[in-house]
């Protein structure tokens, strides 16, 4: 089956599980979704939805120390600058902010740009970035939001998970299957069928990932919001999260469309979409 798609052709829907597995040549010309649930995309979502200009994300600490000092020479001040970002979960030395979405409010980022490195999530970014001139970015917060777009997006799918050092993450996969179980449903409820060309760009094709994923959300928090709470604080790195003191992180973090914002990665800045720029202040807002 090809895997590219033009309008009206079959548009595939895979999932890469982790940063590691993201191949380049494996989703040239498709839409990309950045998933990093715990915390990196949930940060970069309500950044964007407590106003933030926008986001640069860098590979290393060291990176951002050098880009800040590059942006504070060219604009002859710090002002409108911020350093955000973790290792092992923890703001590092010189930072103004860690990577708990909780610290990122309107009074803190609002018309700030915000240069921003974490573990696995940015990585994920940078390393889509390297095949995809569309890049989304997605988390709970902003989930349906993020399936309305896919929904009328013309190419091929690829939910990009990041995952966690190498390894699978529940909270990435769960939000995964939530796209697809979106799409999935609306799809039946318009008849746009496979085969069915009539309703929408082009009907999906679910690769068998996508399918897992989107059986294992049903299965484990396709219920209610609770139900997605409840196993999301169950995950390895909700559990790490929780020993470290950020317990409230993770209960943020697995809270279902919080945010009407689709932010969009292109040119080294997280942004938000025209179409997603609608602003929403986070509950620690002051
Ligand atoms: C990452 O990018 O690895 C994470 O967002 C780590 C974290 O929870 O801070």
């Amino acid at each position: 089956m090809p895997l590219s798609t033009a309008l009206g052709a079959p548009r595939v829907v895979d999932v890469v599980p982790t940063l590691q597995t993201l191949r380049p040549e494996d989703v040239a010309g498709r839409v990309a979704v950045v998933i990093d649930v715990l915390r990196a995309t949930s940060t970069i979502v309500a950044a964007l939805g407590a106003g933030a200009r926008d986001i640069r994300p860098v590979a290393t600490p060291e990176e951002a120390q050098a880009r800040l000092a590059r942006l504070e020479a060219s604009r002859g001040s710090r002002e409108g600058l911020l350093l955000g970002g973790e290792r092992e979960g923890f703001r590092l030395p010189g930072f103004d902010l860690g990577n708990s979405p909780l610290e990122y409010t309107p009074k803190t980022v609002a018309g700030k740009t915000i240069i921003f490195t974490t573990t696995n999530g940015t990585q994920t970014l940078r390393r889509a970035a390297g095949a995809h001139r569309t890049i989304l970015v997605a988390s709970f917060l902003n989930a349906s939001a993020v399936a309305e777009r896919l929904w009328t997006c013309p190419t091929g799918i690829v939910l990009a998970c990041a995952g966690t050092r190498g390894w699978f993450s529940l909270e990435d996969t769960l939000l995964a299957g939530f796209l697809v179980d979106s799409l999935e449903k609306r799809a039946a409820d318009s008849g746009a069928a496979v085969g069915d060309t009539s309703a929408a760009p082009g009907p999906f094709v679910f690769r068998d990932l996508a399918r897992s994923a989107a059986a294992l959300y049903r299965t484990l928090a396709g219920g209610s919001g609770e139900d997605l709470a409840r196993v999301v604080v169950t995950a390895d790195h909700a559990r790490y999260l929780t020993s470290r003191g950020f317990g409230a992180d993770v209960a943020y973090c697995a809270s279902l469309d919080l945010l009407a914002v689709v932010p969009e990665y292109a040119r080294g800045r997280v942004t938000l979409a025209a179409a997603g720029r609608r602003p929403v202040p986070n509950p620690r807002s002051g």
